[in-house]
This record gives structure tokens, sequence and C-alpha cells, in this order.
């Protein structure tokens, strides 16, 4: 699915949300800019077309590495920070089976790639697993709108309007409806949170964002174990 519609993807993310994903992730970026210090390692999982990894490059001196199961997403990665050169390695493999060591990061992130995952506990197990004790996690993803009157609003929008714009876009309507149907089947803020607890992870902490539209949820692996 996602190979489909990955010629599109940009596109229609900056004009679905109006732009306003470029901020959310940015706002991943800076939260995290501490522990993207020289020396430290950086990896954004499902990167998709990097955006996140690029956005995590600039904030900090952290050499980052990108991961995605999707070759044509990563084939735009890979040209996106090529036309920028930035030497990011954008990295073939399965976020459920991370072909890292464990203890190798001291930040790891995933940008709207956890709700896709055929475990969320199995994601959030291997992004524990690969942070170094200490590191953080970012993951930024869809969530439940806040205000009453605008969560109808936002879900007109997401279930009526976005799948028919994204369809005549990127030629995979079906695409377009999976995102509110496995949105709507997603954990909200604090059941993500749990979660993320219940994984191992401490500090954990969340951020609506555009009243609930999505969530930055943040978590640390311990570091006396
Ligand atoms: C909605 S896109 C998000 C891309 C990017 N993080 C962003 O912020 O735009 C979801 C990505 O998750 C990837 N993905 C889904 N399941 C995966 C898995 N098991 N392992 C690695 N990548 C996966 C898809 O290939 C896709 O690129």
């Amino acid at each position: 699915m996602f190979g489909r519609i990955a010629g599109r993807y940009d596109l229609l993310n900056h004009l679905l949300s109006g732009n306003v994903d470029k901020r959310w992730r940015r706002l991943v970026a800076r939260t995290l800019q501490p522990s993207l210090a020289e020396g430290a390692h950086a990896l954004d999982v499902a990167c998709g077309t990097g955006d996140l990894s690029l956005a995590l490059e600039s904030a900090g001196r952290a050499r980052v590495v990108g991961l995605d199961f999707c070759r044509p997403m990563l084939e735009i990665a890979r040209s996106k920070a090529g036309e920028e050169a930035r030497a990011i390695p954008f990295v073939e493999g399965d976020a459920l089976r991370l072909p890292f060591a464990d203890r190798s990061f001291e930040v790891v992130t995933i940008a709207f790639g956890l709700r896709n995952l055929s475990s969320v506990e199995g994601g959030l197990g291997e992004l524990l697993r690969v942070l170094k004790p200490g590191g953080r996690a970012g993951i930024l993803e869809f969530s439940s709108p806040v205000v009453p009157g605008f969560r109808a609003l936002f879900e007109f929008y997401f279930t009526r309007v976005l799948p028919r714009i994204g369809g005549l876009v990127s030629g995979s309507r079906g695409a377009y409806e999976y995102l509110p149907n496995s949105v709507r089947k997603f954990p909200d803020q604090k059941r993500l949170a749990e979660m993320m607890r219940g994984a191992g992870f401490e500090e954990v902490g969340y951020r609506n964002l555009t009243g609930g539209i999505a969530a930055l949820h943040t978590g640390r692996r311990p570091s006396d174990e």
C-alpha cells in the first residue's frame, strides 16, 4: 500500500494537513533535541520519505538512521537527503524485528508508523530494546481530538473529505480510507501512554497537537537496569 502511494505521499501529507504535519515533526525534533548531542545516535523507525529523520538531523548533531520496510518510500528519502547533501543512511528493515543490537541509540522515534504495525506492543518492545538505558523515545501518531465540536468536524473531514482527495491525487483511495479506519482502532492518548508504561518505558508523557488530532508521546528507557 505504501509503495503505491510513495510518489504522492509528501504532497498529500502537506495538502491534507495544510502543512501542519511539518510543524508536528519539527516539534518532535525540538522536544528530543537535548538528547541529540554530538556523538549520539538516533533511529527514526518507519521513516517513510524521511521528513522526521531530516528534522532530527537538523535539530542536533546526532547521527541519524532511518528505517522502513517499503523500498519506494526509502528511495524518496534517499533522494531528499542527497539533494541536501546530508549523509543519513536509510535502511530497509522491519520495525518488529529491528536489525540493530540492544542498547544502540540515545533516541528512537516513530511518526505515523506505530498504528500500522501488526502489533503495537511488539513495536514498543523493539523501540525499547534498541534504546540505550536513559535513552528517549518519541512517538508521533494520530490520536483522539479532545474538543467535542471540533472532534465532530474533524471526523467529517477525516472520513468523508480526506479519502476523496487522497484517492484522486494518489490514485489509491483504499490507502486514504485505511487511514481513518486505522486511527479509529488505534489506542487514544491515555491508553497509548499506559501501553508504553506496560512495555517498560518510564517518565511517559504526552502532548496533544492541534486539539488532539495528533499526539506526541515521549518516554525513557530506565537507566538503572
Ligand atoms: C504513514 S507512513 C509514515 C512515514 C513517516 N514516518 C512520516 O512521518 O511521514 C508509515 C510508514 O510505516 C512503514 N511501515 C509500516 N509497517 C512497517 C514495518 N513493519 N516495518 C517498517 N516500516 C513499516 C510504511 O512503509 C510507511 O513508510
